[in-house]
């Protein structure tokens, strides 16, 4: 039997989510899975897939819109497939609240378009540095802290925790 093949297609704004796509894709690949790992904005199809992989940071609690339109664009051709979706974001790490349950909620905004099969949250990155004028504002104004919450191993460990459910597809 020919190896599944898994499209792990992700949004940015400024690269995090796509290291994340990249190692998520090495796992699997490593796993012997047939992984591609292409930007939302360059997907050029999907029929070629078992399973979907899509990736969006958060931005003032939401996915990006891209992430939200490939969903719609690609809708009739989703269906059927097994679908994961991960965001990220630095909220995960605030200290003293409950974050996880808004962090999974934005990821409904897909919801209308696709059925998700696994929903993942991970840390993110913000560094102040490189960030446009109003992505800047805003992060003041929201009181955004810079760090570094990017944990290699988490989503090492969710995307061994995909395979063997992507194999037995
Ligand atoms: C203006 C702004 C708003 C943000 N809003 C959120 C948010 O609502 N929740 C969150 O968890 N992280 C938030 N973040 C952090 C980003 O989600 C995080 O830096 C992410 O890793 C960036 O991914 P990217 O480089 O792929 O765009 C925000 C960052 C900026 C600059």
């Amino acid at each position: 039997m020919s190896a599944k093949k898994v499209l792990v297609t992700y949004a940015t704004r400024y690269g995090t989510t796509g290291e994340i796509a990249e190692e998520i894709g090495a796992v699997l690949t490593g796993a012997g899975l047939d992984t591609d790992i292409i930007p939302v904005m360059e997907v050029a199809g999907i029929d070629a897939y078992d399973a979907v992989v899509i990736g969006s940071p958060l931005y003032m609690g939401k996915i990006l819109v891209e992430a939200r339109e490939f969903c719609e664009q690609y809708k009739p051709y989703l269906e059927g497939k097994w679908i994961a979706v991960f965001v990220n974001g630095i909220s995960l790490c605030s200290q003293g609240t409950d974050t996880e349950p808004p962090m999974l909620a934005a990821i409904d905004a897909m919801a209308p378009y696709v059925s998700i099969a696994e929903k993942a949250i991970f840390g993110g990155r913000l560094s102040m540095k490189g960030l446009s004028e109003a992505d800047m504002q805003l992060a003041t104004i929201a009181g955004a802290r810079e760090g570094d919450y990017l944990n290699m191993d988490d989503l090492r460990a969710w995307a061994k925790g995909i395979v063997q459910t992507v194999t037995d597809l």
